[in-house]
């Protein structure tokens, strides 16, 4: 039988804090509940760090689970430090920043900030957008990461032709592959694809979460994610796990792809990330042996239209070429096969509009992380 959410929240509420002698249900410290079959995971989230405490509390989680629900339940604990809630529960101002990790995720703290690339429909080219913003950023002069979190169909080894195993510390966090520029991290560099085909949604989730957390990404500018196409559970769950700055959606110019860019602004939208922008791939046909023609196959300026109406930035648009897609099926993303293309130079006047405008979200949010880069076409 199927594991239910309020099955699990009841087994939690015998769970006690030993510090505030309340029940974790009670505290509202058990956040993200998702279950699935015999899958549960949450995060379990306390007010600051505390190793000791937080072990013997996933432990007490684990048994209450396996006493009262079923013996079988297989659980991914996660342990969130949320510093916000420490004046309510101990009834004490939290430190002062500088004595505290400086975001929320102490471990993506040494990332400025991270942008998701989504898409309503599948196979509008977000892996395509996503790989060449990350080199044209990077050719610019910034740090990047690129993650690509589509277990199901992962894209980064294809287009930026890896086929090593990425090594691990000696603290055991992964070291991404560093190739073109940018550091990579893909489910495909670990996880054979036809495994992964069977996955339920909650693995892959929580697959994300030990990226997030046991991945040695280093001071980076900008880490890049890469997401599965879709607006359902599975990536809202994901853009809930990451603390992203931004969003920006790619689309093709069809009405069918049209209609799943609302659903993808809307996503961000309904969870408060700020949707930097819509990208229109494939824009318009352009032959190699007649580069002054256009040929708008898939209507004009479907994207940049809906962007209008949807009252968010149009970033700009890519034609569809062949040589994107024999670069990427290659191994090197057309921003570094070839730099002075049409193509390229599409995705470097792309890449600097999001950096112009992730300029601007921190001045209106009084963040200083001042990026410098010189995106030259
Ligand atoms: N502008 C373009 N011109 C030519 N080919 C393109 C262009 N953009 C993407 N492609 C090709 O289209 C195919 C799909 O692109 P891609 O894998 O980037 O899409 P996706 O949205 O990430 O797909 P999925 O939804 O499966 O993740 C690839 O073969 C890619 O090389
Ligand atoms: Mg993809």
């Amino acid at each position: 039988m199927s594991i239910h959410k309020e099955q699990v929240k009841s087994a939690l509420s015998y769970v006690m804090h030993p510090e505030f002698e309340k029940d974790l249900i009670s505290l509202d410290l058990i956040q993200d509940l998702i279950t699935q079959e015999k899958f549960v995971s949450f995060t379990l989230e306390l007010p600051r760090k505390n190793d000791a405490l937080a072990a013997h509390l996933k432990k007490a989680c684990v048994a209450a689970i396996h006493k009262y629900v079923d013996s079988e339940a297989v659980m991914d604990i996660t342990v969130g430090i949320n510093i916000s809630r420490q004046k309510e529960l101990e009834g004490k101002e939290p430190e002062a920043p500088e004595q505290q990790a400086p975001q929320q995720n102490p471990v993506l703290s040494g990332v400025k900030h991270v942008i998701a690339v989504a898409s309503g429909k599948g196979g509008v080219g977000k892996s395509t957008v996503a790989a060449n913003l990350a080199v044209a950023l990077s050719q610019a002069g910034a740090k990047v990461g690129l993650l690509d979190t589509d277990i199901y169909g992962p894209s980064v080894p294809t287009l930026f032709g890896v086929k090593e195993r990425p090594n691990i510390t000696t603290q055991k966090k992964l070291v991404p592959i560093y190739k073109h520029g940018v550091h990579l991290v893909s489910m495909g560099f670990l996880v054979d694809t036809d495994q992964a085909m069977v996955w339920r949604g909650p693995m892959v989730t929580s697959a994300v979460k030990q990226f997030m957390q046991e991945v040695e990404w280093g001071e980076l500018d900008y880490l890049i994610l890469d997401l599965p196409p879709g607006t359902g559970d599975i990536q809202l769950t994901i853009v809930q796990t990451v603390p992203l700055t931004g969003a920006v959606i790619v689309s093709t110019p069809q009405v069918v792809a049209l209609d799943d860019v609302r659903k993808g602004v809307a996503m961000f939208q309904k969870v408060n990330v700020p949707v930097l922008g819509v990208i229109e791939n494939m824009a318009y046909f352009t032959p190699e042996d007649m580069p002054e023609k256009k040929y708008y196959i898939f209507g004009k300026h479907g994207a940049r239209k809906l962007a209008q109406k949807l009252e968010v930035p149009f970033l700009g648009e890519i034609p569809l070429r062949e040589q994107i897609r024999e670069t990427s099926d290659s191994g090197t993303p057309v921003v570094e096969a070839s730099p002075t293309s049409v193509s390229a130079i599409g995705f470097k006047e792309i890449a600097n509009r999001i950096h112009q405008s992730l300029a601007m979200l921190d001045q209106e949010t009084g963040k200083s992380k001042k990026i410098e880069i010189n995106i030259r076409p």
